[in-house]
């Protein structure tokens, strides 16, 4: 399936045109050589009202499948993308973001730093990832194997989880160990 996937960056300083942005299209780069399409991408600054509104929009037009935010996950005091995807998301997905954070742990220990969060609302799936694109692309290195599965499940795609587990493999390839 080539799903839709939507990109938006949370950066008060990429808003105001101080700092160029990076992070946005690491995710663009590793979700189109996902074999995903995407379809939108857009830099809002670090607030919670508007960054919940373009995400409810995105989910409620079906423009994507799936939806990545890049920033915002910290501990500065104007970080809030977690809190703005959990304003609009009705079923929470823990698994993702434990799963970023367990595997990027193995890279650095700040990777505890993040607050990241992933659920769904209606069709599309949300998923924070941290605001360096170094993060972007570790990140994304350990969940695109398993999301796909996941909308599979989420559109009506596919039907059960009997099938072999690519992802598991990738994983384990990823970390040099034999599956
Ligand atoms: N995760 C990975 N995989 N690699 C990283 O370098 N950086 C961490 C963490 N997660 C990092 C990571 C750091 S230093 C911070 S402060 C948090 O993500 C939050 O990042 P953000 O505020 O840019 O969202």
């Amino acid at each position: 399936m080539n799903y839709k996937a939507a990109v938006i960056t949370a950066s008060d300083s990429g808003w105001a045109g101080e700092r160029e942005d990076l992070s946005g299209p690491a995710a663009r780069e590793l979700l189109e050589q996902a074999g995903y399409q995407v379809v939108h991408c857009a830099l809002l600054p670090d607030d919670r009202a508007m960054l919940a509104r373009e995400l409810a929009r995105l989910c409620d037009t079906d423009t994507a499948a799936l939806v990545v935010t890049t920033g915002g996950t910290g501990f500065s005091p104007r970080d809030c993308t977690p809190e703005a995807t959990m304003d609009v998301v009705e079923r929470p997905t823990p698994g993702i973001p434990e799963a970023m954070r367990a595997e990027s742990a193995r890279i650095t220990n700040r990777a505890m730093l993040s607050r990241a969060a992933a659920g769904i609302r209606k069709q599309t799936l949300i998923v924070n990832l941290p605001g360096s694109p170094k993060a972007v692309r570790e990140s994304l290195a350990c969940i695109l194997p398993a999301l796909e599965h996941g909308l599979d499940i989420l559109r009506g795609n596919a039907h059960n989880c009997a099938a072999p587990d690519p992802a598991r493999q990738v994983c384990e390839n990823q970390r040099g160990e034999k599956s």
